[in-house]
């Protein structure tokens, strides 16, 4: 079935490319004399001439090239350009401003069709031609396009060096493929195979996106959650893009041209990520029960929580009152856990009760109905009160199985330091040093936060950071005993 419906894809794209170009070559081809030095005489026979070779075929990396389609600034070592590009100004129907200005793709569009395509009707609106006539025709012409040679507003030239804009130029001429044979107009992937989807999906995403895809939220924020769903669902083109030439922003994720994969096996991977879900409440709800004015975007609430007064032991005040780990416990059991003892103590119950609870129970606990002063509905739509419930419901687990009063984890350091490589290594570095919480007089380190406070510890790795784009290890996958696993490593680092 696959090998049948390749080449038949292959001939569509190959014909319908060859339509796209062969047009757009007539209005560009009078105007490439008057550039003088790029294009003398076309006697590609006389390479032994001393002047330098009629435009030479570019040679240079169009994978890179893709790459430097979106956020060029970013794989060059750049700072992100600060003023509008100046053809900004020749449009006032896209309202965005500065660093964004300066991305092909935001004139260009995804779908490399600019007005033609999905920015036709949409916030990104500009009325700019697309690239994709240029497909299949010479580097040269794109490269000349680049360095103004048509447009003088329209020179990247001053803002990258050669290569990128050769990168580029083989990028437009020789990778763009028109999407319309893979993507219908309602933005379903047209064909794929789910089964092919989901085993290339596991093998190459999944380390790094979780296998249900929710273990990277792109905008960091519970009410806003966007994840491989959504951008599958919401922006096909911008997900076939980023899969065939990977994220500028993320060095590490692998091309998929690079590994060779057939545009049948790209689709099916779409057609994949289509069917997985944007969101896991429980680890959102996990995400909640820390800070979750910043899990949520939303202003710090003002004053002490109400049942703050009826205890006098913690003289923390202000915001810290509001986090339920700061009244319940990093183990969710309150006076009875590690809170029972220390700065932290204010004598209140545990949260984990409401594991056993009803849905409805746990609500009533937030919006006030079972004790007024614990009314947290001024603050919490229904969705964040329902993230709530699973997490109680999934995830607030009783943490004496893993952690022990003297703040040993019941967890094999040799397995952890594994799960700790392929999950966290990539920010908090192989020795847990790349990121300091304290400060430079008072670093204070991953292993350091582990051996003070374990059971945040594992909260955290189970159900992420707020505001951060850090995965939860329950997202990656991850079994209670592979987080204890990771967690007993984690205090191995920097003794
Ligand atoms: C601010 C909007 C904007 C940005 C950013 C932008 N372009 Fe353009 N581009 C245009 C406009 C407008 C034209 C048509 C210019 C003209 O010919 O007057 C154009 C034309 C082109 C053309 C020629 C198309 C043709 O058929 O002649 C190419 C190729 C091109 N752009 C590539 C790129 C690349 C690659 C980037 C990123 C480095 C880029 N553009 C960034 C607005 C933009
Ligand atoms: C090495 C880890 C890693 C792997 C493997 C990986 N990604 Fe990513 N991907 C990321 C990171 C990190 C981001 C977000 C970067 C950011 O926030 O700027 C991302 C972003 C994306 C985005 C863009 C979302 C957006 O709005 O910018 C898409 C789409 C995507 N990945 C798809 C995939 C697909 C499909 C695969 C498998 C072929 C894959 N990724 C493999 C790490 C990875
Ligand atoms: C200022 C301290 C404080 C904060 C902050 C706080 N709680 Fe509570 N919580 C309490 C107290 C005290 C009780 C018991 C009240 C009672 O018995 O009427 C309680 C009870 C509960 C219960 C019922 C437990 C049981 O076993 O009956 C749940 C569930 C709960 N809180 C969840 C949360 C969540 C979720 C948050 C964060 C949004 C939160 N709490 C924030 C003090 C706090
Ligand atoms: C995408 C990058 C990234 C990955 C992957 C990542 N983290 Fe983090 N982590 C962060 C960031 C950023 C912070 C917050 C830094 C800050 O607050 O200064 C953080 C904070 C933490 C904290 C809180 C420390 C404190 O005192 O507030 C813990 C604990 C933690 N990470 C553990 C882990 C574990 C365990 C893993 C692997 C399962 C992991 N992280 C994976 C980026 C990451």
């Amino acid at each position: 079935m696959l090998k049948r419906v390749l080449p038949f894809v292959l001939c569509v794209v190959l014909v319908l490319t060859l339509a796209a170009c062969s047009p757009a070559e007539e209005p560009v081809a009078p105007e490439a004399p008057a550039a003088a030095p790029e294009e003398p005489a076309p006697a590609p026979e006389e390479p032994a001439a001393v002047e330098e070779p009629a435009a030479p075929a570019l040679s240079g990396d169009s994978l890179r090239g893709g790459l430097l389609y979106d956020k060029w600034w970013t794989p060059l070592g750049l700072d992100a350009p600060e003023e509008d590009q100046a053809l900004w100004a020749t449009q006032d129907t896209n309202t965005r401003s500065g660093a964004d200005t300066w991305r092909c793709k935001e004139c260009h569009g995804w779908d490399y069709k600019g007005v033609d395509g999905a920015y036709g009707d949409s916030s990104h609106t500009t009325g700019f031609v697309g690239v994709i006539q240029m497909a299949g025709g010479d580097a040269n012409d794109v490269l000349a396009a680049m360095q103004g040679a048509t447009n003088a507003d329209h020179d990247f030239s001053t803002v990258m060096d050669e290569q990128a804009l050769i990168d580029i130029s083989l990028f437009i001429s020789e990778e763009i493929m028109d999407y319309a044979e893979v993507i219908d107009a309602e933005k379903a992937a047209i064909g794929g195979d789910l089964g092919v989807g989901e085993d290339l999906y596991q093998e190459s995403c999944a380390d790094c996106h979780g296998p249900e895809g929710t273990a990277i939220d792109f905008k960091a924020n519970v009410t806003k959650t966007e994840t491989i769903s959504a951008i599958a669902n919401g922006n096909p083109w911008e997900y076939y893009h980023k899969m065939r030439f990977g994220q500028p922003t993320e060095a590490d994720m692998p091309p998929a041209i690079d590994a060779g994969w057939s545009v049948e096996e790209q689709t099916s991977v779409l057609a994949y990520g289509q069917t997985l879900p944007n969101t896991n409440p429980a680890t959102q709800g996990g995400l909640l029960y820390d800070k979750w004015w910043k899990a949520m975007g939303a202003d710090e609430p003002t004053g002490d929580q109400p049942l703050w007064a009826t205890q006098s032991t913690n003289e923390r005040s202000g915001t810290d009152t509001w986090r339920c780990k700061e009244c319940h416990g990093w183990d969710y059991r309150g006076i009875e856990g590690a809170y029972s003892d220390s700065s932290h103590t204010t004598g209140f119950i545990g949260s984990i009760g409401a594991a056993d609870m009803s849905a409805e129970e746990i609500v009533g606990w937030l919006d006030g109905t079972s004790n007024a002063d614990h009314d947290f509905s001024a603050y919490m739509d229904e969705a964040a009160m329902d993230m709530f419930v699973a997490f109680f419901q999934t995830n607030a687990i009783d943490q004496t199985l893993y952690v022990n009063d003297d703040k040993t984890v019941n967890g094999d350091v040799a397995t952890g330091q594994e799960f700790y490589q392929a999950g966290c290594a990539r920010c908090h570095g192989d020795d847990g040093q790349e990121i300091n919480f304290g400060d430079d007089d008072n670093p204070k380190y991953l292993g350091d936060v582990a051996r003070d406070n374990p059971w945040e510890t594992l909260h955290k790795a189970a159900n992420g950071q707020p505001a951060e784009g850090m995965p939860g290890g329950l997202n990656l996958g991850w079994s209670w005993q592979d987080l204890a696993d990771t967690l007993a490593y984690t205090l191995t680092l920097g003794e």
